[in-house]
C-alpha cells in the first residue's frame, strides 16, 4: 500500500466511488461525469446497432449473389463493434460503468446493392451527427478526456462517409450494367479486418 516515496497509495477504483461528484475530484481522479457516462453508453448501443445493421445488408447481399459486398458489410460489422469496444474500454478505464441497451432490430431487405450503401451512407451521416453532439457535450463538461478519445471517432467519421459515398457513387455509375456489377462484387472480396488500421 506505499509508493515509492513511503506516500500511502489508495486503488483508485476502490475510493472514486465513495468521492462527491464534484468539478474538484473529477479533474483529481480523471473520473467520468455521469451525463458524459451516459452519452457514451448510449453510444455503444449506438455501434452495436451499426454493426448489426451492416450484418443485415451483408446477409442480404448473401442473398442477393453479391458475395463480395456481403463480405465487405461484414468486415464493417467487426468495425463497429471495434468502435463499440473503444468507448467500453474508456468508460472502465474512467471508473465509469457500461451498460448494454437492448439493440434495435435493423430491416432484412433493401431494393438492391445500390439501396443497401445508400442506407448505410445514410446511417454514417447519423453517426456522425451523435459524435458531433458527444463533442459538445464533453466541451460543455469540461471532460478533456473524452474529448481526446471523440478526435479519433471524428476522424474515423469523415471516412465512414467518405467511403460509403464512394460505393454510393460507383454503383449509381454502373447501374444495370452486370458485368461491371460482378467485377466490383470481385474487388470487394478482399476487404480483410485490421484494427489497428480502423
Ligand atoms: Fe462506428
Ligand atoms: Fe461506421
Amino acid at each position: 500500500m506505499y509508493g515509492a516515496n513511503n506516500l500511502l497509495v489508495v486503488p483508485i477504483r476502490v475510493i472514486q466511488r465513495d468521492i462527491p461528484d464534484t468539478m474538484e475530484w473529477k479533474k483529481v481522479f480523471a473520473m467520468i461525469g455521469k451525463v458524459m457516462e451516459d452519452e457514451m453508453n448510449k453510444q455503444i448501443n449506438e455501434e452495436l446497432y451499426s454493426g448489426y445493421l451492416y450484418l443485415a445488408i451483408a446477409a442480404d447481399l448473401e442473398d442477393k449473389n453479391l458475395p463480395g459486398f456481403a463480405n465487405w458489410m461484414r468486415v464493417q460489422a467487426k468495425e463497429e463493434q471495434f468502435h463499440a469496444m473503444k468507448f467500453f474500454d474508456h468508460l472502465n478505464e474512467r471508473g465509469g460503468r457500461v451498460k448494454l441497451y437492448k439493440i434495435e432490430e435493423p430491416r432484412f431487405e433493401w431494393d438492391s446493392a445500390l439501396a443497401a450503401f445508400e442506407a448505410a451512407y445514410e446511417h454514417e451521416q447519423h453517426v456522425t451527427g451523435r459524435i458531433n453532439h458527444m463533442m459538445d457535450v464533453a466541451i460543455r463538461e469540461s471532460d478533456y478526456a473524452t474529448q481526446s478519445l471523440l478526435r479519433w471517432y471524428v476522424d474515423e467519421q469523415v471516412e465512414e462517409e467518405d467511403t460509403a459515398l464512394a460505393y454510393v457513387e460507383k454503383l449509381r455509375m454502373i447501374g444495370d450494367h452486370k458485368g461491371l456489377l460482378l467485377q466490383l462484387d470481385r474487388e470487394m472480396a478482399a476487404r480483410t479486418f485490421t484494427p489497428e488500421d480502423e
